[in-house]
């Protein structure tokens, strides 16, 4: 029975990522486009004063509320204007980045942070500037790997090359990863998802952050509500996740050590 409905959700979870495509990049409506481009003024002027590359994390108050798709199509509106821009999966718990861009999962991230160098960057299919680190293997303490020193040395070196580095990074309220690696970054954008994210949990999420000092650069406001099909099947969606506890993930790995079980199939 477990084995049957582990199977149902790895097929659930494709189907979810095949239909997130027509959510980045060019695929993206024009008022969303739009709304990106909007983004990347604003975020232009709050660091304007930041000489060099320009660091900033994308992370909301729980999980599954837009972070990953709005990280890369900042990462994506930014490459555009012709900076160089470098996209890194930096929920090293779940991952989506690899699997969006159909790209390498590993060597990634935590290869990285455990000292190598090699093929770590790859380059996206979708644009020139558009460079990616995955999050590569999944590692045992990734709060503690993100918040070592040698994340933010790891970013000032990238950042020689680069106009930004933008970091998908897990939600505040239910892992301490965001706030560990958020003094290595310029500022963050908070995401919140339209009829999905509490006030109180929004508010706690910000406080936290205000408490380690995080620069918020701004607000973005997914709205999935686009049409009666897509509203039916997010509320279909949210209800799953419920169900088999996608946010409860982060906590079960920070209880006990393990990965996610891989009912999901995030590799
Ligand atoms: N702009 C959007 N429009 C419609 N649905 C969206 C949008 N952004 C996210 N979603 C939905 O929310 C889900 C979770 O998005 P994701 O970016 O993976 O969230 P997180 O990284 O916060 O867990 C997606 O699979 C998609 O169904
Ligand atoms: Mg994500």
């Amino acid at each position: 029975m477990k084995k049957k409905n582990s199977k149902n959700i790895q097929t659930d979870v494709t189907a979810d990522y095949l239909r997130d495509r027509e959510y980045i990049c060019e695929n993206l409506n024009f008022n969303a486009a739009e709304a990106y481009k909007m983004l990347r003024t604003s975020i232009g002027f709050a660091l304007a004063s930041v000489k060099g590359c320009k660091t900033i994390g994308v992370t909301s108050a729980n999980g599954s509320e837009g972070k990953s798709l709005c990280a890369i199509n900042l990462a994506y509106t930014l490459a555009l204007q012709g900076s160089k821009v470098l996209l890194i999966d930096a929920d090293l718990r779940l991952p989506t980045i690899a699997k969006r861009l159909g790209l390498n999962k590993a060597p990634g991230l935590s290869e990285l942070l455990m000292g190598q160098t090699e093929s770590v960057i790859q380059k996206s299919e979708i644009h020139p500037n558009f460079m990616v680190i995955t999050s590569g293997s999944l590692p045992a303490h990734p709060s503690e790997l993100l918040g070592d020193d040698k994340t933010a040395g790891i970013i000032s070196s990238l950042g020689k090359m680069l106009d930004y580095i933008i970091m998908d990074l897990p939600p505040v309220n239910e892992v301490s990863d965001a706030l560990n690696v958020s003094r290595a970054l310029d500022g963050i954008v908070f995401v919140v998802m339209s009829g999905q994210s509490g006030k109180a949990l929004v508010r706690q999420a910000v406080q936290k952050l205000q408490f380690t000092n995080t620069e918020i650069l701004g607000f973005v406001m997914i709205n999935n509500d686009r049409d009666s099909i897509g509203k039916y099947g997010k509320y279909g969606k949210y209800g799953k996740y419920g169900k088999y506890g996608r946010a409860g993930k982060y906590g079960r790995y920070a209880e006990s050590g393990d990965r996610y079980g891989g009912e999901e199939g995030q590799d």
